[in-house]
């Protein structure tokens, strides 16, 4: 894609987009209020795109405006090969610094595990496995003053031609943001699955919901 009002375009990662896909994971996080949840950016970061931008880097994509990386599309092909990576590398090598840096005594990250507990207890973290369907997975994130304005399209496109290039038959996605919903189902994707994630109401202070959606790619 490429506009001549914003002259934006849509390219492959580079290692080197790696600091502002970080910045803006950690700024969208928490829908927006990453930081009443948690101070360490980096943490955040580290959950939310390590496994991407480390390990199957091939398969993300950013927008630019001249140099500058204004939006990005995180995937996979295979987002059970991914869990089994995340859960036997990434999420130990998480917990070791979020203990060895004291982050999980301080008050912010005690308040949100408290009640996530509560979610955990009500089994709303409890979710299907669509990866036999829709193998593959994204995430998509445009910084604030970007948004709007078709660049989350144009990322959406590009990743939609590069899974069907490798002949992959689905894709699924998730989201906490009725927008974020809207944007997905414009984009031809359907819903698998809603529940609740009442933890989040100490904040938002109104029901909140966690979308699962997916779409065919043949
Ligand atoms: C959701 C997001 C990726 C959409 O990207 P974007 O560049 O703002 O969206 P676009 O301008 O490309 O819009 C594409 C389509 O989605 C629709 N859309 C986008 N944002 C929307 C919103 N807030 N409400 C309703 N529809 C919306 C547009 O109307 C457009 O539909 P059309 O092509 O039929 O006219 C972006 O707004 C964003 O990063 N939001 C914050 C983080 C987030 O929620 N990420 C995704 C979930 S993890």
């Amino acid at each position: 894609m490429s506009s001549s009002i914003l002259d934006i375009k849509i390219r492959k990662f580079v290692p080197a987009d790696r600091p502002a896909i970080r910045r803006i994971s950690f700024k969208t996080s928490f829908l927006g209020s990453p930081e009443f949840f948690i101070n360490h950016e980096e943490a955040v970061a580290d959950a939310l795109t390590l496994y991407f931008t480390d390990y199957e880097p091939e398969s993300s994509f950013v927008a630019i405006q001249g140099e500058k990386v204004i939006g990005y599309l995180t995937g996979t092909k295979n987002a059970a090969r991914m869990n089994a990576m995340v859960n036997s590398r990434i999420f130990p090598q998480l917990w070791r610094h979020a203990f060895g840096q004291g982050l999980i005594f301080q008050k912010k990250i005690l308040t949100l595990l408290w009640y996530m507990g509560g979610s955990a207890l009500k089994w709303e973290f409890s979710l299907p496995d669509v990866t036999d369907r829709y193998p593959a997975l994204l995430h998509i994130n445009i910084d604030e003053s970007f948004r709007g304005r078709g660049v989350g399209r144009a990322l959406m496109d590009y990743f939609l031609d590069y899974l069907k290039s490798e002949r992959i038959p689905g894709v699924h996605c998730a989201t906490l943001s009725d927008d974020a919903y809207r944007f997905f189902t414009s984009a031809g994707f359907y819903l698998l699955l809603k529940k609740p994630r009442t933890y989040l109401r100490y904040h938002f202070k109104k029901e909140m919901f966690y979308y699962l959606l997916g779409k065919t790619l043949r």
